[in-house]
């Protein structure tokens, strides 16, 4: 509002200023025009044929003298006065012929030869005159007075607004002689005094800005002249400046809404990323990113987001590396922890096996040293007593009767019997003894070159119990079918465990086979089958047909700790210690085949030969085999 009472002050205030600067111009118009007339009869009275006919006083020669003149100068009144104020000619033309002119004034001061311009009033509606008037004179006097004349009519004014939207309205006292504009005329309004600045009027219904100016005569006669200046163009300046006022807000209202709703619509875009970029980063995707197009509060943020999910990146992978370095440390930890359970248990059955053979072997040493002996003792006593019976072959009855009581005869058949099966009583203890501490070998800390089937003996023995009690149907038969082994580099103690692992899961598993099916299990075998593959390699297959694993169990019979059998039968240690001795040891393969219900194979692969072998004799040699 301030705005458009500031455009349109300023724009009256030049609607004023013009109105002021067009009277000045047409007030020096005016005056312009006076000063012409006065050059005008100045011409006029300068001429030899008018100072001629003044000078012979003849009327009809200066009328027809001056007629011309005034057709030529376009001139409303000519008017030629003797020096004593009488009238020589006159001539008229237009609204004045017939009016009466207040003309004596100017007549006495021409008569008196002044040389000025003046205003002539007339009475009634015709117009005033604009008058200049001159001496006529020969070379010698003064001959008369001279005044031309021209109408300020409604003409002169169109003349002298020209092309301008103004109009003009002239006055003598209150009395409207010309106007540029009907309504004037007709239709009764005050006007402003000279000195008033222009201001509005309404004249007929239309506004003006109107101004006065005023044009004296030197006789004191003036015309007061009102110069109207429409405001129509300042009320359409007004009203078109209203309507782009209008317009302007209407077209500012829609660019700010459509701006609102745009960066509206950008911010909304732009904070559902932000938004569906958390959502994806919360659910763990830490490569998510936001791309950055601004600098505003937004792009902070997004920036913000983007170090944010940087650094969640970086403290993941770290989490990542540590759970990989905790895994990698619990696994070991599992496997140290496994070797060590194993190695206690088998150190201590090592230990325990070692002491009993040792205890074992003691007695039957001094048992079977005395034997012969006693073999010997026994053969001499009987060989006295047939001597005796020889020599008297008649004894005393009672030596008669003991003989037939002790059944001497059937004493000396079976006693050399006994004795011979005690014996082998005591060699079978001896090879029992010789088998454990082959099996111990709790000495050897080295590799050395061993027989593979010794090995694979001793532990059949230790496990004889339980291939023959364990089952209600059959013994277990084992099939050996040996090949032509060469001695194998190994820690012979190790390997004998591996077998016996192998060997104590086949038995598991006829077990367990006989109590699933609660049946009797037909023919239970092992076969155990050696052979060399190559000259560096040896290989071992242990099958047995009972109750097999299924695939999943197969793929896991490695791991630490895997047992499908009850607490406290199963550790599932077994295949994982036979794992790390035959590959990680002696740089060997196992692997193992099985079909559920049918039956498993384990293969044992090793190298004949190791790195740093101490090569020594056979087992049995180096064993103390003296009883
Ligand atoms: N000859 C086999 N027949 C059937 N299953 C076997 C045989 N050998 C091993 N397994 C399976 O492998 C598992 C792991 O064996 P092992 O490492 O010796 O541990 P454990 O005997 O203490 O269970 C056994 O629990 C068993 O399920
Ligand atoms: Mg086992």
């Amino acid at each position: 509002m301030g705005t458009f009472s500031f455009v349109r002050s300023s724009l009256e205030a030049s609607l004023r200023q013009e109105t002021e600067g067009f009277s000045s111009l047409v007030l020096e118009d005016l005056k312009q025009k006076q000063e012409l007339l006065r050059l005008q009869a100045r011409w006029v009275a300068d001429r030899n044929d008018v100072s001629q006919a003044t000078a012979s006083g003849k009327k009809p020669l200066l009328l027809q003298t001056l007629l011309p003149i005034q057709a030529a100068l376009q001139l409303n009144f000519i008017k030629v006065v003797a020096p004593d104020g009488s009238v020589l000619a006159e001539l008229r033309q237009g609204a004045i012929s017939q009016a009466k002119l207040q003309d004596e004034q100017v007549s006495r001061s021409a008569s008196l030869g002044l040389d000025v311009s003046d205003i002539v009033s007339t009475q009634g509606n015709a117009p005033s005159l604009l008058v200049g008037q001159i001496s006529i004179k020969s070379q010698e006097k003064v001959l008369g007075g001279l005044i031309v004349g021209t109408e300020l009519n409604d003409d002169l004014l169109k003349k002298i607004r020209g092309n301008t939207q103004m109009h003009l309205v002239a006055f003598q006292d209150s009395q409207v002689i010309a106007s540029t504009l009907a309504a004037a005329r007709n239709t009764r309004w005050q006007i402003p005094t000279p000195e008033s600045p222009p201001q509005r009027l309404n004249i007929a219904n239309q506004g003006y800005m109107v101004k006065t100016v005023i044009l004296t005569g030197v006789s004191g006669t003036a015309v007061k002249v009102v110069l109207l200046t429409s405001v129509k163009p300042l009320e359409q300046a007004e009203r078109s400046l209203w309507l782009s006022l209008a317009g302007l807000c209407l077209l500012g209202g829609a660019i700010a809404l459509i701006v609102a709703i745009w960066v509206t619509r950008w911010l909304t875009r732009r904070l559902h990323n932000l938004t569906s970029a958390t959502q994806q980063l919360a659910a763990g995707d830490f490569s998510i990113r936001i791309k950055i197009d601004s600098k505003d509060e937004v792009g902070i943020l997004a920036q913000d987001f983007n170090f944010m999910a940087e650094q969640l990146t970086a403290r993941d992978q770290q989490i990542c590396i540590q759970m990989q370095q905790l895994e990698n440390t619990l696994q070991k930890l599992r496997q140290t922890q496994a070797q060590l359970i194993q190695s206690e248990k088998m150190s201590s059955l090592g230990q325990m096996v070692a002491g009993v053979a040792h205890e074992i072997n003691n007695p039957t040493s001094f048992i079977y040293g005395n034997l012969i002996h006693i073999s010997e003792y026994t053969h001499n006593l009987l060989g006295l007593v047939q001597l005796y019976q020889q020599n008297y072959p008649n004894p005393v009855q009672a030596i008669e009767k003991e003989i037939v009581a002790i059944e001497l005869d059937f004493l000396e058949e079976d006693l050399p019997k006994l004795l011979q099966s005690m014996q082998t009583g005591c060699e079978r203890i001896h090879e029992i003894v010789l088998s454990l501490r082959n099996f111990s070998r709790l000495d050897e800390s080295d590799f050395k070159k061993v027989d593979i089937h010794s090995g694979i003996d001793s532990t059949l023995m230790i496990l004889a119990n339980r291939f023959k009690t364990q089952f209600k149907s059959q013994e277990i038969k084992v099939i050996k079918e040996y090949g032509n082994l060469p001695r194998v580099e190994c820690y012979a103690g190790q390997i004998n465990q591996v077998f016996m692992n192998i060997l104590s899961n086949a038995i598991d598993a006829f077990e367990e086979k006989e109590q699933q099916e609660n049946l009797c299990i037909l023919n239970p075998e092992i076969h155990i089958c050696t052979k060399v593959i190559n000259n560096d390699w040896i290989a071992i297959h242990i099958s047995d047909n009972g109750l097999g694993m299924s695939e999943e169990v197969r793929s896991k019979i490695f791991d630490p700790f895997f047992t499908t059998k009850q607490v406290g039968q199963g550790t599932g240690l077994g295949l994982f210690i036979s794992y790390q001795i035959i590959v990680e040891k002696h740089s060997g393969r196992i692997e193992c085949h099985s079909k559920l219900n049918e039956g498993t194979r384990c293969i044992v692969n090793i190298p004949v030969r190791q790195a740093k072998v101490i090569d020594i004799e056979d087992i049995n040699s180096v064993t103390n085999t003296r009883v």
